[in-house]
C-alpha cells in the first residue's frame, strides 16, 4: 500500500496515543502528518529541565505514546512500519510511521489495545496476594517482544538492596530545590488536563515505607493501610542507552504496562533510581545485567482507580495549513 495515512486516521490514533504515561503527566509529545506518514516528536516546550535534563523521560513517554499509536493503527486494520529517529538533523522526531500492508489485528494487539483506556498508575498499597508465575512470565515476554529485558527482583534481600538504592536517590533529588519546585508545580488540586491530580498521588509516605513515593500531595494514610510487605519489583532495561534505545524502552514500558493491565494487575512507576546517575549504576551492578535500567515498577493487585486527564487531541497535533 503506497497511499498515506489521513487526518481522520491520525486523529483517531492520537486519541489513544495520548493515554500513555509521562513524567508528572507533562505529556511531552506532538504528532503530525508529513508526506503520508504519522510523525511523533518530543515537545521541547513541555520538558522538565530540573527533573529530566537529558530528555530521557520525554523520550520514554514518546516511546510509550508510539506503542499506543502502533496498536491503534493495527487494530484499525492499517498497521504501520516504524522508523525510529528518522531525521538525524531533527532528533526531536522520535518516529515516523508509514502504512504497511493492511491486515487483521492479532488477538494480542486487540487485548493490549483494549487495556489502553483501563491503565493508570496505581500508587496506593496493593493486596498482599502474589503475582502468579504465568503473569510474571507474560510481563517478561512483553519486554522481550520490544527488544528489552525485564528483571523481576525476587527475595527479601534483593528487594531491600534495590529499595536502599531507590531511597538514597530519592533523598538526593529532594535536596535539589529546582527539582522539588517542578514536582510541586505539576501537582493538581483542581481539575486540569495535565499534571498529577492529588487524588491519584497515592497516600502520604511514612517512615516505615520500603520504597520511596514521589510526593504528589496524596491523602493521609488510614491506620493499618501500609504498603504490601513484599512488593513485586520489576526493572525494565535496554542493551544500550542511546536516545533511540530510550524510545525503544518507552515502547517496551507501555507493552509491559498494558500486559499487566490485561492480566488484572496494577503498576506504579519509580524512576528516582534511574534519574540519579550513581543510583542507576548501582542498580545496574546489583542486577548483574548487561545494559541500562530504564524504569523501576511495583506490580501487584490493586484497588480500582481512575485514569488521569489528558489534553485534547487538537492541542497535540501539528496539522498542515490548508490554503483558503
Ligand atoms: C519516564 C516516567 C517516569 C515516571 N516516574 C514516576 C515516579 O517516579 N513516581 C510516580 O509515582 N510516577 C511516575 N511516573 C508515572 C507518571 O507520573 C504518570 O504516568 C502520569 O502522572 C500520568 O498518569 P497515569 O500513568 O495514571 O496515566 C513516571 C512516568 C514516566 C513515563
Amino acid at each position: 500500500m503506497t497511499t498515506g495515512y489521513t487526518v481522520p486516521q491520525l486523529r483517531a490514533a492520537v486519541a489513544d496515543a495520548v493515554r500513555a504515561p509521562s513524567l508528572h503527566n507533562t505529556q511531552p509529545w506532538r504528532f503530525r502528518l508529513h508526506d503520508g506518514g504519522i510523525e511523533v516528536a518530543v515537545d521541547p516546550l513541555r520538558g522538565l529541565p530540573a527533573t529530566d535534563p537529558s530528555g530521557w523521560g520525554a523520550r520514554i513517554a514518546c516511546g510509550a505514546a508510539l506503542f499506543n499509536l502502533r496498536l491503534a493503527l493495527a487494530v484499525a486494520g492499517t498497521p504501520a512500519t516504524v522508523r525510529l529517529r528518522p531525521y538525524p538533523g531533527d532528533p526531536d522526531v522520535v518516529a515516523r510511521l508509514v502504512p504497511d500492508v493492511p491486515r487483521r489485528p492479532t488477538p494480542t494487539e486487540q487485548s493490549l489495545y483494549a487495556a489502553i483506556a483501563r491503565r493508570f498508575s496505581n500508587r496506593a498499597p496493593f493486596w498482599p496476594d502474589p503475582v502468579p508465575a504465568e503473569a510474571r512470565w507474560r510481563l517478561g515476554e512483553a519486554a522481550r517482544a520490544e527488544q528489552c529485558w525485564l528483571e523481576l527482583v525476587i527475595g527479601t534481600s534483593a528487594v531491600n538492596a534495590l529499595a536502599e538504592v531507590a531511597r538514597s536517590a530519592h533523598r538526593v533529588l529532594e535536596r535539589d530545590p529546582a527539582y522539588v519546585a517542578e514536582r510541586v508545580e505539576w501537582i493538581r488540586s483542581e481539575p486540569s488536563p495535565d499534571g498529577v491530580p492529588a487524588a491519584a498521588g497515592g497516600p502520604q509516605s511514612e517512615p516505615q515505607d520500603l520504597l520511596p513515593q514521589r510526593g504528589f500531595g496524596g491523602r493521609n494514610r488510614a491506620p493499618g493501610r501500609d504498603f504490601e510487605p513484599e512488593p513485586l519489583v520489576a526493572v525494565l532495561g535496554t542493551p544500550g542507552n542511546t536516545a533511540t534505545d530510550q524510545v525503544v524502552a518507552g515502547q517496551a514500558l507501555q507493552r509491559v504496562l498494558l500486559t499487566a493491565t490485561d492480566a488484572g494487575l496494577s503498576v506504579s512507576m519509580l524512576s528516582q533510581p534511574i534519574e540519579v546517575p550513581a543510583a542507576r549504576e548501582a542498580l545496574r551492578l546489583s542486577l548483574g545485567r548487561f545494559g541500562t535500567p530504564q524504569m523501576v515498577m511495583r506490580v501487584g493487585y490493586g484497588q480500582p482507580g481512575r485514569a488521569t486527564p489528558r489534553r485534547p487531541v487538537d492541542q497535540v497535533l501539528d496539522l498542515p495549513v490548508v490554503p483558503a
